[in-house]
């Protein structure tokens, strides 16, 4: 999933796909299936970026394991075609995204690095045909390497932000990753809340209605009103739609 006019380069994956466009031309090449010598590099650069960002003053490290990304090609069947170590069974497909974890953690501290998963249905072209079978068992080797949290962003039936019909996994891997398990998409303060009290999730991440409540903890605390986030600015340049959304404050006064 990435764009040769861009990178300058041919995309890497976990094998020879190419992500889907919503529109033509796709602008995505076809991707490079790595070697194991491009596997070994790409975690050097995973345990050097990590390291780098530690220096720079960051608490921590969180990976990218969702959404159609690299962890996630070699994660799900659609789109990892591998038959050496790295593909075919749920193991085999997990052995990416578990060795690149190690090696963050090894680099800054199992306490200072996340990774994010986006385990049930379609996303940027990446899926599995029995998403549990490859979801449930890489959540417990996360478990088993004592990480500071795990994020899923989950699709429902009704998402705004992608939906899918393929159920949520999230009750599954609470039973077996033991960790701080924060949940996101299409959250608002009740469902989160909600969430917290069965115990499916430790935390609740937001990204929309943070974008357009600079104030949306003490928000959520009051049970005030939310602004609406405003697509058209989510990628503008300048001030608007970053610090433009008013606070609770100036809004009363
Ligand atoms: C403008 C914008 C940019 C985003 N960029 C990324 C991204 O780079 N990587 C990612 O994993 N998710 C990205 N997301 C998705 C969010 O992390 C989040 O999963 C999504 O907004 C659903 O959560 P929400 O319902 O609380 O908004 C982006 C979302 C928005 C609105």
């Amino acid at each position: 999933l990435s764009r040769p006019d861009v990178i300058g380069m041919t995309p890497l994956s976990s094998s020879a796909t190419r992500a889907p466009y919503h529109k033509e031309p796709n602008p995505y090449g076809e991707a490079r299936a790595a070697t194991l010598d491009d596997i070994a590099r790409v975690q050097d650069d995973y345990a050097t970026a990590a390291r780098n960002a530690i220096r720079a003053g960051f608490d921590g490290v969180q990976l990218h394991g969702a959404n159609g990304y690299l962890i996630d090609q070699f994660l799900r069947d659609g789109t990892n075609h591998r038959d050496d170590d790295y593909g075919g069974s749920p193991e085999n497909r997990i052995r990416f995204m578990r060795e690149s974890v190690a090696r963050v953690a090894d680099a800054i501290g199992a306490g200072r690095t996340g990774i994010r998963l986006s385990p049930n249905g379609e996303t940027q072209g990446a899926d599995d045909s029995d998403p549990a079978s490859v979801f449930v068992p890489a959540a417990a080797a996360l478990d088993a390497l004592g990480i500071a949290f795990l994020e899923l962003r989950e699709q429902g039936p009704d998402g705004t932000f992608g939906k899918s019909d393929v159920p949520k996994l999230s009750p599954e891997i609470r039973k077996v990753f033991k960790g701080p398990l924060v949940l996101n998409q299409d959250y608002d303060g009740a469902g989160a809340q909600a969430d917290l009290d069965s115990g499916v999730a430790d935390a609740i991440a937001f990204g929309r209605k943070y974008i357009a409540n600079p104030d949306l903890v003490e928000r959520l605390r009051q049970g005030a009103p939310l602004n609406q986030d405003d697509p058209k600015t989510w990628y503008s340049k300048g001030r608007e739609g970053y610090t433009d959304y008013p606070a609770l404050e100036t809004q009363d006064a």
